[in-house]
């Protein structure tokens, strides 16, 4: 049976992307320094779970000369816009130099394919709506840059060194296990205002759209393109649709029991207005399609 590695396997969507490699029955190994994650989202499953940093390139090499990975699906990272922009040392440290700590391993112990977590913030102000793979990339925060930056290191190592790669950039990605805390997205900061009956501020006009996608779908993504015979390839991952957060806000209320109207305050300054990614890549190149529409998605996530 193969082996996967999963950096950041405590996180939101790692966790996820534990559960559907155990799903298929794979040998799962997360690493995580639990920074941001949490150990319960994967207490109680069959995996091996090292707390390591990964920015430490020696204990990295332990766990990778004792697992030897077929896979690594690498979503360890500063996670954070604006800490980013805060920290931007600590933001090149997390996102490119563990990165390159990786790649050579994945180069030494030559790993099959790494999955690589990217993100819609690479594309900054969008060149066209929905965002093509192709369209031009200008980041607008050191972490879209870093993560573009990733995206180029792990070119690289393919073209120098043979390690295959698949590169996902995400949307809006959401549901259960996302934490309300820190830079949070928005579906869980209104989830926790809605169980604590509290105030839920939208930002501006509430016209603002995003393109939002089940967190099921994002894991899935990882499985196929790791699994499946694709490599050396970037996808957006998304369903490809505009919901705008006044929406958000009114299909949530719709799935619970929440009866406030949102506040109204000041916009963002240089908040995108329109944000959504072209799936059509992947969906021609591979087996993934998403299942969850945002209705689908939000009642299962509220119901919990
Ligand atoms: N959530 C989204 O909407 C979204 C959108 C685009 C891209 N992404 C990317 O997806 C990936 C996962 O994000 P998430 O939303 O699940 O966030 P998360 O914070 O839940 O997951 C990140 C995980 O990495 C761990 N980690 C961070 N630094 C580490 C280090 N040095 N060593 C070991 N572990 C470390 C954290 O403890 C955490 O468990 C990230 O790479 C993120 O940039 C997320």
């Amino acid at each position: 049976m193969k082996k996967v590695l999963v950096t950041g396997g405590a996180g939101f969507i790692g966790s996820h992307v534990v559960d559907r490699f155990l799903e298929s029955n794979y040998e799962v190994a997360a690493a995580d320094n639990l920074v941001t994650g949490n150990i319960e989202n994967i207490s109680g499953k069959n995996i091996k779970f090292f707390n390591i940093d990964i920015r430490d390139s020696v204990k990295l090499e332990e766990l990778f000369s004792a697992e030897k990975p077929d896979y690594v699906i690498h979503l360890a990272a500063q996670v954070s816009v604006s800490s980013s922009v805060e920290d931007t040392v600590y933001d090149a440290e997390e996102n490119i130099m563990s990165l390159i700590n990786i790649l050579e391993l994945c180069k030494k112990y030559n790993t099959e394919k790494i999955v690589f977590s990217s993100t819609a913030a690479v594309y900054g102000i969008p060149e066209e709506v929905p965002s093509k793979e192709s369209n031009k990339t200008a980041p607008l925060s050191p972490y879209g840059l870093s993560k573009l930056t990733g995206e180029e290191y792990i070119k690289m190592y393919s073209g120098l060194f043979g390690v295959n790669y698949v590169i996902l950039r995400y949307a809006n990605v959401y549901g259960p296990r996302q934490s309300a805390h820190g830079e949070a997205g928005v579906v869980s900061i209104f989830n926790d205002k809605i169980k604590a009956d509290g105030d839920i501020f939208i930002e501006g006009d509430g016209l603002q759209t995003r393109d939002f996608v089940f967190v099921k779908d994002v894991s899935k993504a990882n499985f196929i393109c790791a699994t499946e015979n694709i490599k050396n390839e970037t996808f957006n991952v998304s369903t490809n649709t505009d919901i705008s957060i006044l929406e958000l806000f009114n299909t949530m209320k719709k799935y619970s029991e929440y009866t406030k109207d949102a506040v109204h305050k000041e916009a963002r300054k240089g908040d995108i207005r329109n944000s959504r990614l072209d799936n059509t890549k992947l969906l021609d190149s591979t087996s993934w399609k998403p299942e969850y529409t945002l209705d689908q998605g939000l009642k299962e996530y509220l119901a919990k």
